[in-house]
């Protein structure tokens, strides 16, 4: 098969048999030497793909750690939204998604007409946006946020300021709550991954685990993070389960996650619960799971899928997260 641009775009990623033999950690790792690429990573990826990246982090931190990277290429192993931003933080490097199809259900939930019928009837609100959503979305934005730093951003603002929050409702109305604000419009969208945790099932491993700590990022429903015993993003959630003396977490995020809490806290038990959904056990986001070692190998070895954005739409996207930087220092 051919590679090309063209069956690459229409596929969202390199589709090709590989030796089953080959040790794609290995042959991975001499091509990041040999192109000068780095490999960033969410903490929602695989184990072997957090194992094999030149930094693992949350939105936050991946963003921040994109701006003073030192490489010719970045090989996003994320989602789409996150490449976007490297992108639109670091213009002059080719940044790669070994699968153009990771998207983000909360990202899809906040389309750009849309979303400009809706902050049309609030010209005076500040419109802050979550970092999960689309480059066209961020240009409509006045600040980008993360779930880190949501409190921070919008403490930013004179208590009084209009704000309109998109896209996560859930964690729109946790930040409602923690700051005070009596002036805060939110978007309906949500993330099919933390809307699905069952109450009942927490619940039901709460009495199981009767010692356990429930720990819950802020994109879950309000009833779970009313009975959760701390709320944070993703690394956040990992930093409490380093600090604390506790023995045994529910851990109501991505399941990805517990790979780095185990390889922290190899003494202490991590329990994800099973979504409404699934009987599976475990709680995965589908997008980021469309990453593979496979992929990857094949992305650096073609320089493909590439992200690509006009520039205007860059140089908007830009403010608002850059704003956001500036906040979080
Ligand atoms: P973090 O901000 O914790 O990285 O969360 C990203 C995300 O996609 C949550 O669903
Ligand atoms: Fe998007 Fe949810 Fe997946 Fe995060 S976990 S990337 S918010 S769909």
């Amino acid at each position: 098969m051919i590679i090309s641009v063209n069956n690459v775009n229409k596929l969202g990623f390199i589709d090709l048999e590989i030796d089953p033999k080959l040790d794609l950690t290995q042959v991975i790792k001499k091509l990041k030497v040999e192109k000068n690429a780095i490999i960033l990573a969410h903490y929602y990826q695989n184990p072997e793909i957090q194992d094999i990246a030149d930094f693992v982090g949350d939105s936050l931190a991946l963003s921040q750690k994109t701006v003073d990277i030192n490489a010719d290429i970045i090989v996003f192993a994320g989602v789409k939204f996150m490449a976007e931003t490297a992108k639109i933080l670091s213009p002059s490097k080719k940044v790669l998604l070994p699968d153009i199809n990771a998207g983000c259900s909360l990202a899809d939930s906040c389309k750009f007409e849309d979303f400009k019928l809706f902050i049309a009837k609030y010209p005076n609100h500040q419109v802050i946006t979550y970092v999960n959503t689309t480059a066209e979305i961020k240009s409509l934005s006045d600040i980008c946020c993360t779930s880190s730093n949501a409190i921070k951003i919008v403490n930013s603002l004179p208590i009084n300021q209009g704000i309109v929050f998109a896209p996560d409702k859930n964690l729109g109305n946790y930040i409602k709550c923690i700051t005070g604000r009596k002036n805060m419009v939110i978007w309906d969208g949500a993330c099919h991954v933390h809307e699905e945790f069952s109450l009942e099932a927490i619940l039901k491993l709460k009495r199981d685990n009767p010692k356990a700590k429930l720990i819950a990022h802020p994109e879950c429903k309000k009833p779970i993070l009313l009975i959760s015993d701390f709320i944070g993003s993703t690394a956040e959630l990992l930093n409490f389960s380093i600090k604390d003396d506790c023995n045994t977490y529910i851990v109501a995020t991505e399941s990805g996650i517990i790979h780095q809490m185990k390889k922290e806290n190899p003494n202490k038990v991590f329990i994800s619960p099973a979504p409404k959904a699934s009987n599976c056990g475990c709680s995965e986001c589908v997008f980021m799971k469309m990453i593979t070692l496979k992929k990857i190998y094949l992305t650096l070895k073609y320089e493909l899928p590439e992200i690509v954005l006009a520039k205007e739409l860059m140089d908007r996207a830009r403010l608002p997260i850059q704003k956001m930087l500036e906040i979080s220092k």
